[in-house]
């Protein structure tokens, strides 16, 4: 797709990804689920180069949700493995590109050695300002929520949130994306049409797109694709919400 193609496109200010297929992309191939998820970070880190280049200024990807614990040990193993190693050569992406890296979800539940890498991580980022790449990582929108009003609880009963209504503005603030748009476009891959617990408050108003290219062979063309679809859907607001 050429360059002036792109010009004429309306860009989504933030795009918001399901990483699925991973696994079947391998298994097509006679090899191991593990391998999936190496070339499908291999992909993820193309794909947000070709994203900061076309000036789109959030990304945030599910990486790891708070059911994906329950794969087999092995699974598991390999996923932590490969986060650990990302994590730790994201640095040279980040100042690529000029972007500030948040890891969404909780920590807590993850090995000491991550919790440690995300925190420099953010810590090293949080001033960059070009791109805003959030990683979901043993994360659930319904945990994230949970999570939220236990805060919110915790802060009306100290006296740091005002006694009345809990509006909307205010529960933003204590969900983990505080200070992030909400996505304009979610695009999930490999088929499923489902949701997965993956940011409930905020894709409230955004615009779906389904594809059946699995995640490892999602590339700038298949991008353009959602991008086109999402410029020739009617965007409305308001009373048409
Ligand atoms: C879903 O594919 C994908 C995942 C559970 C992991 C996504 C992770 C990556 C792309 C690795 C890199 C990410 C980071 C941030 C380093 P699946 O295993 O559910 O595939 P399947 O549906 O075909 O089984």
């Amino acid at each position: 797709m050429s360059e002036q193609y792109t010009e004429d496109l309306k860009l989504p200010q933030h795009i918001a990804i399901i990483l699925d297929g991973n696994g079947r992309w391998a298994k097509k191939r006679k090899m191991p689920r593990g391998y999936g998820h190496i070339v499908g970070c291999d992909n993820l880190e193309k794909m947000c180069d070709i994203i900061a280049d076309m000036g789109i200024k959030y990304l945030t990807v599910y990486a790891f949700s708070t059911e994906n614990w329950k794969r087999s040990e092995e699974e598991v193993k390999g996923l932590m493995d490969l986060f650990r190693k990302y994590l730790k050569r994201c640095l040279k992406k980040a100042k690529r590109n000029q972007m500030r890296i948040r890891i969404i979800g909780d920590p807590s539940a993850l090995d000491a050695d991550i919790q440690e890498s995300i925190r420099v991580l953010e810590e090293s980022t949080k001033d960059y300002d070009r791109m805003f790449f959030q990683i979901a990582l043993n994360y659930g929108g319904r945990d994230e929520i949970e999570r939220a009003v236990t805060k919110i609880a915790e802060d009306a009963r100290s006296g740091k949130l005002p006694e009345g209504r809990i509006t909307g503005e205010v529960f933003e603030q204590y969900l983990d994306t505080a200070g992030i748009p909400d996505p304009d476009l979610m695009i999930r891959t490999s088929g499923e049409l489902r949701l997965s617990n993956f940011l409930l408050w905020q894709l409230a108003y955004s615009e779906f797109y389904f594809t059946d290219v699995p995640w490892p062979d999602f590339n700038r063309d298949e991008l353009m694709k959602a991008i086109e679809k999402y410029n020739g859907r009617d965007r409305r607001f308001g009373d048409a919400k």
